[in-house]
């Protein structure tokens, strides 16, 4: 799949086959494909948990209304960021960088054959302060990516907007 047609087919994905395990290859590739974006300095103020742990899974669900889809995912990947590193150094851009990494992570899974979905946890202080206890860390928790294999088959839901181009 060329990367166009990868950024074209993306679809959030709400319903996943259950009992799909999936392989750890399969899992260090999205993460690495999360891990080459983009990042402000170069900081990659990234950092990233894999749930596969049942109970945890359904565990997401109490902490965003928005997850219901955790039900039927393999696993999730949570995504955190620090504004200031652990060395003390200041990472302003953490959330830009944290969304670049999502999206390539997103287009990695799909190339690989599986569906995804992006759902928010900042700035909702609820939200992510209760993954923060879940997943037991002082990162801030930015979105949590339900990943599994397709269940449903979505229509596009983005399209191309003149209005929202200026040529200058
Ligand atoms: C920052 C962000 C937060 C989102 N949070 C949720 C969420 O909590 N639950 C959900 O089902 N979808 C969530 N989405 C997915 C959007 O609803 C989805 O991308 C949008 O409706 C367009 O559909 P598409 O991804 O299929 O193109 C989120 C997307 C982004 C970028």
């Amino acid at each position: 799949m060329n990367t166009l047609d990868a950024i074209r087919n993306r679809r959030s994905i709400r319903k996943y086959r259950k009992g799909i395990d999936i392989p750890m290859e399969d899992i260090r590739t999205m993460l690495e494909a999360a891990m080459l974006a983009p990042s402000a300095r170069n900081c990659r103020p990234w950092e990233f948990t894999v749930i596969r742990d049942r109970e945890k899974l359904n565990r997401i669900m109490d902490i965003s209304p928005y997850t219901k889809m955790m039900e039927t995912a393999s696993l999730a990947i949570v995504v955190c960021g620090r504004p200031v590193s652990k060395e003390g150094q200041s990472q302003d851009f953490w959330q830009q960088d944290c969304g670049a990494a999502i999206e390539n992570l997103l287009l990695a899974a799909l190339e690989l054959g599986y569906g995804t979905c992006w759902c928010g946890l900042y700035p909702s202080e609820d939200r992510y302060k209760l993954m923060q206890e879940l997943i037991d860390t002082d990162a801030i928790p930015m979105a949590v990516i339900a990943v599994g294999e397709a269940d449903e088959e979505p229509a596009r839901r983005g399209f191309y907007d003149e209005a929202k181009v200026r040529f200058i």
